[in-house]
């Protein structure tokens, strides 16, 4: 279990066991490789990040996670790797997320990306993303880069 504060200095619990938190989380969060690149979206007021939200009535989080990352890029996922689950200690209340890891076999473009502006693709992630405006504040925090330490050691 790793423990640490996002950029709003929230508490943030982050753990690779299976669903520590919640067996119904109501979020989720999927680190896309299409090809030999990142996957991401561009969040019209929040900037560039990997795609995810929230899981909707009737649905599992798998199911959102493949759901969200076509909505939000137009990727297809072949194949869906839970990776973890994490705890925000927000003001006013608490979230928790799956955090997956995608391969997406191909791009389709969308007729809208809602709250998005569509796919970025991205050969590497910058070293200073926290300073980066470019990208989203929840890309910002140790999630992303204990997430992506945890994908590189499992050789999917
Ligand atoms: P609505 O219910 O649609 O109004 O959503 P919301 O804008 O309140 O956002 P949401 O329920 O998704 O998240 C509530 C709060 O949790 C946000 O304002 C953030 O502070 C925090 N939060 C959500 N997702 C993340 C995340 O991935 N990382 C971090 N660090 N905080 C997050």
């Amino acid at each position: 279990m790793y423990e640490f504060e996002d950029i709003y200095h929230n508490r943030v619990m982050l753990s690779f066991k299976d669903h520590p938190f919640s067996s119904t989380p109501k979020h989720v969060w999927v680190i896309c490789q299409f090809e030999d690149q990142w996957l991401l979206t561009s969040h019209k007021n929040r900037g560039l990040e990997f795609p995810g939200g929230k899981v909707e009535e009737g649905e599992s989080a798998d199911q959102a996670a493949i759901r969200e990352v076509k909505e939000e890029t137009g990727g297809h996922v072949s194949r869906l790797h839970y990776i973890g689950q994490y705890k925000v200690e927000g003001r006013e209340k608490v979230i928790i997320k799956n955090v997956y890891f995608a391969l997406i076999s191909r791009l389709e473009k969308q007729p809208t990306y809602f709250e998005t502006n569509g796919p970025v693709l991205l050969k590497e992630l910058p070293q200073n993303i926290r300073k980066d405006s470019r990208f989203s504040f929840i890309m910002k925090d140790s999630v992303l880069t204990y997430s992506l330490q945890r994908i590189k050691e499992s050789n999917f």
